[in-house]
């Protein structure tokens, strides 16, 4: 087991939690780890905790109370309703893509803090390959580190292509703590400490069932591409792929003394 260290930030960040597989595989896991590498604040992208789509109230409480600290998002947190009337509360921890306009639900970011520990929790959306159209997430990125620099900053960047991602890792390197990729549900294995010391990961990866199309059943993703029909998505069974990675913060610095990927497979009974 790791030493315990009051001088650095311990993080748990986990891939997209695909459905009820992705969920019961993340409470199977949690326990040990945030034990074993004396996690300070899990962080997971919530996305499409609820059936692959969206979030819940109920799937959000169930893995709050599981011990993920604060849910980041993406595109697919507008698909459904029932969270997005909460996104506003102070007692939902939930941040959506800052980058989209003002007027719509949520906040951008969030302040963690926990036995004196404190840092931010940020999220923005790529444009490259992406359905919706936003606001520049590399200025508005720059702009938000340089009016929080009193913090260790987290950026959950959601994008398509790992150009985009890789830029904006290096663009920011030095002012945030670590910028981490989700969206594509595929675990890059290029996890790395740029320049200025900033954690990097092009994209952490899923929570969800390995014998599938991104945690879709496979069936119904193939149909779609023979056919360019739209379908209705259900989350695929199965053993379950856990990806996340593991960051080491300096609070003094802002930023990242280690990062490392976990990838493991969990075998559910159900
Ligand atoms: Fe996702
Ligand atoms: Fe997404």
């Amino acid at each position: 087991m790791e030493q315990s260290n009051n001088r650095t930030i311990k993080i748990l960040f986990i891939g997209d939690i695909v459905g009820r597989p992705g969920r019961n595989a993340c409470k199977r896991l949690m326990p040990d780890l945030v034990k074993e590498h004396q996690v300070d604040f899990v962080i997971a992208n919530g996305e499409n905790l609820a059936a692959g789509n969206g979030m819940t109230q109920e799937t959000y409480r169930e893995m709050y109370e599981a011990g993920i600290d604060l849910f980041t998002s993406g595109n697919h947190i507008w698909n459904n309703k029932d969270i997005i009337e909460h996104l506003d509360d102070s007692t939902t921890h939930v941040v959506r893509p800052m980058n989209y306009p003002e007027s719509v639900p949520g906040k951008g970011f969030e302040i963690l803090e926990k036995n004196g520990k404190k840092l931010i929790v940020s999220n923005l959306m790529g444009r490259v390959f992406m359905p919706d159209d936003l606001a520049d997430p590399f200025s508005m990125a720059k702009n938000f580190a340089e009016e929080h620099s009193d913090f260790p900053i987290i950026i959950d960047f959601h994008a398509e292509a790992s150009s985009e991602k890789i830029a904006l890792g290096r663009y920011l390197d030095g002012q945030v703590a670590a910028v981490i990729g989700t969206h594509t549900h595929v675990q890059t294995a290029d996890e790395t400490i740029f320049p200025n010391g900033s954690g990097f990961i092009t994209d952490v990866g899923m929570v969800g069932p390995i014998d599938s199309v991104l945690g879709v059943e496979k069936e119904i993703i193939i149909e779609k591409f023979l056919t360019q029909l739209p379908v209705s998505h259900k989350v695929a069974s199965g053993e379950v792929n856990f990806s996340g990675v593991i960051i080491t913060l300096d609070p003094e610095k802002k930023i990242t003394l280690s990062i490392s990927r976990i990838n493991k497979i969990v075998k559910l009974s159900e």
